[in-house]
């Protein structure tokens, strides 16, 4: 029979949807330090609950879940619905896939042991931030770090398994649910970034090796807090005012930080008088989008050190937290520095 050899031809497609999130992760597998595979079907069992998630978001206005559950979480904030969801069906998805052994949760006081005897990892997770966003259809996410257990498989889960440095993170990433639903994720060789198409329900590569500008012009802080803040934050922020550079902040972390990566620009928050560590949260926000920003080429640091070399000596330790392009994070650490 006569035949002719394929050539792929996407003039009449219009676009190309690229390589799905499961073909992507299956063909780095080999990359991993532990390529057992089972790093790999952890990141598809988040990716499954992400769309779970996002399922829930996009018709949270019709189906009762938006408003508060009427329960004060560990940080003394009010959950609200979603974040519960987000809460069960994320730990739901990581005890199923039978990879992880403990879970640390925004929500959850204690360390959650999923009785998988023979899971080699640990998943630091907030699994809804931006809680008050959600009720205002604005945009929200989660954030996860993926840790190997230090003990051996089996035994009871200690506290080295838990309180591992950022620099330890094998995998860790993000999911944004703004006007479209994004996975971005690294395993330490680059950042991938991955967007829903929700009538086929899959992941496909939408932003391939991700890289973030080295300066930006945007500043992203709740300048709210201003009395809150000390003298070098203020000198940083006049300084921003200065250069021209533009103010955002939507108040969801993720958001705020995928903007600045994409475009340039700093998230700052600092110490405040109320909180003197900052508010946002060493394991399961800081470390994983410091491993992405630093992949990205980008900088996070507590204004004095990078955030990935701080030893955690609590759960829901809290850290100052300054983020994104590399020559901005410099310049508030310099106002540190001078000290
Ligand atoms: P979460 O909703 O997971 O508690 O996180 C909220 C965090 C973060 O997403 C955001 O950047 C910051 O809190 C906003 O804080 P302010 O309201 O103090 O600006
Ligand atoms: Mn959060
Ligand atoms: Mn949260």
């Amino acid at each position: 029979m006569k035949t002719k050899p394929y050539k792929q031809d996407n003039s009449a497609l219009g676009y190309n949807v690229g390589v799905t999130l499961d073909r992507f992760i299956k063909s780095h597998q080999s990359h991993f330090a532990y390529a057992t595979g089972e790093l790999s079907q952890l990141l598809r069992d988040i990716a499954l609950a992400a769309k779970i998630v996002s399922r829930e978001i996009s018709r949270a206005g019709l189906s009762q879940v938006t408003g508060a559950y009427g329960n004060v979480n560990i940080q003394g904030e009010e959950q609200q619905k979603l974040d519960v969801v987000a809460d069960i069906r994320f730990t739901r998805a990581l005890t199923k896939g039978g990879e992880v052994c403990a879970v640390v949760s925004e929500e959850e006081d204690e360390v959650i042991d999923l009785h998988n005897s023979k899971g080699k990892y640990v998943v630091a997770i907030d699994p809804l931030d931006g809680s008050s966003n959600i009720d205002v259809n604005v945009s929200i996410g989660t954030i996860f770090s993926i840790y190997r257990r230090i003990t051996p498989t089996g035994s009871p889960i200690q506290a080295e398994d838990i309180l591992q440095k950022g620099t330890d993170q094998v995998a860790a990433g993000y999911v944004l649910y703004g006007s479209s639903t994004m996975l971005v994720y690294t395993t330490g060789m680059g950042v991938n970034g991955f967007t829903y198409e929700r009538s086929l329900g899959e992941f496909f590569l939408s932003h391939s090796q991700m890289k973030t500008p080295q300066v930006g012009n945007i500043y992203t802080i709740n300048e709210g807090l201003h009395r809150e803040l000390d003298e070098n934050i203020h000198s940083y922020l006049l300084q921003c005012k200065e250069r021209g550079y533009t103010a955002r902040y939507i108040g969801s972390l993720v958001a705020d930080f995928h903007r600045n990566l994409l475009k340039g620009g700093i998230y700052l928050y600092p110490a405040t008088k109320k909180n003197p560590q900052g508010k946002i949260r060493l394991l399961y926000e800081a470390n994983a989008l410091a491993f992405i920003a630093e992949q990205s080429g980008g900088l996070a640091t507590d204004g004095k050190k990078r955030i990935l070399d701080i030893v955690p000596s609590e759960l829901h330790q809290r850290t100052p937290f300054y983020i994104g392009s590399e020559s901005m994070v410099k310049d508030v650490s310099s106002f540190y520095l001078d000290l």
